[in-house]
């Protein structure tokens, strides 16, 4: 029997359509493109989806809208909502299910913001020996007396001029050849991969070679087309991960991945419908199609990895953490829906651990600790945390979970990096007077200026922190001073809090605060990553690092000093501290445009120790002493005369 529809009306952005009987809110508005924030995946434990059910006749629509027209599983609305706005109708959306014609209001705060990528390609000096090779060649034409197939004269003449033999030769290329070879008087170019199978045929000379190399984060995914003949990066595009709205971390992705019989199916078309899109338009932006691109090569972690090659992830969330492939794996694009070259092939790279991925092999083969003398600590700041530690001797691996405090979530005011987000904060010591900085404004905030903060990102969260602590808001152990005197700390609700923006500078119509809660998941969360670091020096038996390489394009917009005084990583020489960008997507793009680099990454990635943190015996108590700022009993002898004098 089908189940009724109702009439699903979203405010203010007037999306509407019909949804089955019984869907949540949520649902309804991926559906019809509501755009509702869901960061813990419509899990009930985030409370970022609250929206509004419109009460009354809505002429304009031709319906009524009521309370009644939905039911909200009691449990979790009342954990994220007051009474007074479960009285005006505010319901978790994720937790409340359809049973009638609705309009539902999507306050601000709950709209998912477009997240501000920020992927560029950084310059990196690149071998080149790509994979696919073009190899121009004239054919005799075909008469009565030399009546070869198209196929094997192509090979023919390929043996002849280029001593290339024994192709296979793509089925799709079959499709095409007889046409092809005939446009341009036998005259054609042939795209050759890894000297082994012709992958494409164009009519004439047309030399040039095009790849595109792709990181898929949890967050974003950004895509490198790159001249295969020059190594030039020709156009970047990037976009969020469209699997955003159905979680916003890797657990939350399995979850829903193996959730139902569709769920993996929907995932992975979900990212392969964007990558098609990346692919679509740094094309256009070169003045390409998309199916000059003759090869690819993909990074991203494991969960990603898994779900863009429709392999079900579910053993990654659970022990042993096992992937189902750590060697690189070559596939057709077109088997996975990619819209490129008919013929052409992605390459994914090697997975290291259960939650080490293609990404962390991305950013070791564009880094090359295993090529240094120093000790080096990479640091992969994420939604998970990863980190390698070693140099030419020995190298270990390890992640952890860092939370999704860095990216905003779980945060009262966090918020993705997108337009609005306040990204930098510098406090006053002695006034306790706030300036911040927000994306998409160049002007720092003076306290007076309305300038539309809409809460906090990852990198105004470690400035928070860190600010906060050096003006002694908070303690070394992360507690509230209360006893300061500052109309910016409050101190009347159940804990207190410090007021960053005042009310009249957000668009949000309240002030933003960092309270009590914020500073414990930043503790977590970088206690997380510190502790990781200080095992695996353990177990290397060293005392100190001589280099921190910041991955990831989070990295690169985090305060170096922040980040060090609050104690995401141990001591070193601050002008040692680097940023180096998207690492893993330069990773991908090193792969693509190298074969060695191909080899090296199957070869590194299994050379490389994983450390499981949460196994080792001195965890418990590694994590513990981490959580302070920056470290309970560590010393810092580079922060000498920055951090403050604790009694
Ligand atoms: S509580 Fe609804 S999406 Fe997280």
């Amino acid at each position: 029997m089908t189940k009724p529809q109702h009439t699903v009306i979203f405010q203010p952005s007037g999306r509407r359509g019909k949804v089955e009987d019984g869907a949540t809110i949520l649902e309804a508005s991926r559906k019809l493109g509501g755009s509702i924030e869901s960061v813990c995946g419509g899990k009930g434990t985030c409370g970022k989806c609250k929206v509004k059910i419109e009460q009354g006749r809505f002429h304009k629509y031709g319906i009524n809208s009521s309370i009644d027209s939905v039911e909200a599983i009691a449990a979790h609305n009342e954990e994220f909502l007051t009474p007074k706005q479960l009285r005006d109708g505010y319901r978790l959306a994720c937790q409340t299910h359809i049973h009638g014609d609705v309009v539902i209001f999507v306050p601000e705060e709950s709209r998912k913001a477009q997240q501000v990528v920020r992927k560029e390609a950084t310059a990196r000096d690149i071998k080149l020996k790509p994979a696919v090779k073009k190899y121009y060649v004239e054919m005799p034409p075909a008469t009565l007396h030399d009546s070869l197939g198209d196929s094997e004269r192509l090979q023919a003449a390929l043996a002849s001029a280029h001593k290339m033999e024994g192709l296979k030769v793509d089925y799709t290329v079959l499709t095409t050849l007889p046409g092809v070879v005939r446009q341009e008087d036998w005259k054609a170019t042939v795209s050759v991969w890894k000297g082994r199978e012709i992958i494409g045929v164009a009519a004439g000379k047309k030399e040039r070679g095009y790849g595109l190399a792709v990181d898929i984060g949890t967050t974003t995914v950004a895509g490198y087309l790159c001249d295969l003949g020059s190594g030039e990066v020709l156009a970047t595009d990037a976009m969020m991960n469209p699997q955003v709205s159905y979680g916003e971390d890797v657990m939350s992705r399995i979850g829903y991945a193996v959730k139902g019989k569709n769920g993996l199916k929907q995932l992975q078309r979900a990212i392969i419908k964007g990558l098609n899109e990346i692919a679509r338009r740094a094309a256009a932006k070169a003045g390409l199609r998309r199916t000059d691109i003759v090869d690819m090569a993909v990074v991203g972690n494991t969960c990603m990895h898994h779900i863009f090659l429709g392999i079900d992830p579910r053993n990654l969330g659970r022990a042993p953490f096992t992937p189902a492939v750590h060697h690189s794996v070559d596939v057709k694009a077109r088997d996975l829906g990619l819209k490129v070259a008919p013929g052409a092939y992605v390459h994914v790279l090697p997975i290291e651990a259960g939650f080490v991925g293609a990404d962390n092999v991305g950013v070791l083969i564009a880094e090359e600790p295993y090529n240094q003398d120093e000790m080096v600590l990479i640091i992969d700041i994420g939604t998970n945390g990863e980190l390698i530690m070693g140099n030419r001797n020995k190298l270990l691996s390890s992640s952890c979970a860092t939370g999704p405090a860095f990216e905003g979530a779980e945060i009262r005011h966090g918020m993705r990096a997108s337009p609005g987000a306040i990204e930098k904060i510098k406090i006053d010591p002695k006034t306790k007077e706030v300036e911040f900085k927000v994306i998409g404004n160049d002007a720092w905030n003076t306290g007076t200026k309305a300038i539309g903060a809409r809460g906090i990102c990852g990198s105004g969260i470690f400035d928070a922190a860190a600010q906060m602590f050096l003006a002694g808001i908070i303690d070394k152990g992360g507690r509230f001073n209360t006893g300061i005197k500052s109309d910016r700390l409050h101190n009347d609700g159940d804990e207190p809090e410090f007021v960053i923006a005042r009310a009249a500078e957000t668009a949000i119509g309240q002030d933003i605060v960092v309270c009590q809660k914020d500073i414990r998941a930043i503790q977590l969360a970088k206690g997380a990553m510190y502790s990781g670091a200080r095992i695996m020096m353990n177990k290397l038996g060293i005392a100190k690092i001589d280099r921190v390489i910041l991955a990831g394009a989070f990295g690169s917009y985090i305060d170096k000093m922040s980040a060090a005084v609050i104690g995401l990583f141990p001591d070193c020489d601050p002008a040692r501290v680097v940023a180096v960008g998207n690492a893993a997507g330069d990773g991908a793009r090193m792969a693509l445009l190298n074969t060695d680099k191909r080899a090296e990454a199957d070869k590194r990635a299994r050379e490389v120790a994983y450390v499981e943190l949460t196994i080792e015996p001195d965890f418990n108590k590694a994590f513990t002493q981490a959580l302070n700022f920056p470290h309970q009993t560590d010393e810092f002898p580079h922060l000498k005369g920055i951090l403050p004098e604790q009694k």
